[in-house]
């Protein structure tokens, strides 16, 4: 990934989360492999300003202030705060495109502007974070939609790879085609209806988890894109 952007994804449920964090205000997203380094990272800091969110195996983690439903992190929790957030798939995802030029977050809730934001970008990668190392349908929508809009309104003749192109095909097929190009809106209760079936979704429903399905297809809900500084290790928005 050295020299390129890559768009993180975790539909269900970090990288929505995390555009919800900084949406509700909080200064910066730290990303943390383990609960231990997010302790210690707390302890060390040891500020008022500091609060620890995330999940494993989709519940809360005991003795931290939030779990990894997007809705939890509003600005009456999360304004000024900097959120030190661990989850099994998305932070470690994170971490692991540490090498690229540019990390941006993408989330449907933030679709539209990480699609601007990679228009003239040269190489891409989109890094699905999958559930439990496996693939998550929810994920790859979101990368196909990705594909299809940069291909078509980006500024560059883009040569893709076959899981770009796959991605892409799994996005046209699933909708409307005037929905799939963004000619007409996207209802997010359709949207939700397909992520439900994804590999991501099932541990989020039997867990009761359903909101959090509808709140993470609220496309384009907000105008933001976060990027990650593996220099500093923060996650924070992007300047318009
Ligand atoms: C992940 O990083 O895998 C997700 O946060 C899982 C979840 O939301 O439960």
């Amino acid at each position: 990934m050295a020299g390129g952007a890559v768009v993180v994804i975790d539909v269900l449920r970090a990288t929505t989360t995390i555009v919800h964090a900084l949406a509700a205000g909080a200064r910066a997203v730290v990303p943390c492999l383990e609960i231990a380094d997010a302790r210690a990272l707390a302890e060390k800091l040891l500020s008022d300003r500091i609060l620890l969110g995330g999940e494993r195996e989709g519940v809360p983690i005991e003795g931290f202030d939030l779990g990894n439903s997007p809705e939890e992190y509003c600005s009456e929790r999360v304004d000024g705060k900097t959120i030190l957030l661990t989850t099994t798939n998305g932070t470690r995802a994170l971490i692991h495109a540490r090498q690229a030029d540019e990390i941006l977050v993408g989330a449907f809730v933030n679709a539209s502007a990480v699609a601007r934001r990679l228009f003239d970008r040269e190489h891409i990668h989109i890094l699905c974070s999958g559930t439990d190392g496996k693939i998550s349908e929810d994920d790859v929508l979101l990368a196909g939609m990705l594909v299809e809009r940069i291909q078509r309104q980006g500024g560059m003749v883009y040569q893709q790879n076959s899981q770009a192109i796959t991605a892409r095909e799994i996005w046209m097929n699933s909708f409307a085609t005037p929905q799939a190009l963004g000619a007409e809106p996207l209802d997010p209760d359709r949207l939700a209806a397909e992520l439900r079936k994804s590999l991501g979704a099932q541990n989020l429903l039997a867990l009761g988890f359903d909101e959090d399905i509808l709140t993470a297809s609220e496309i384009d809900r907000f105008d933001l894109t976060p990027q990650f500084d593996p220099l500093t290790f923060r996650i924070t928005k992007m300047e318009e």
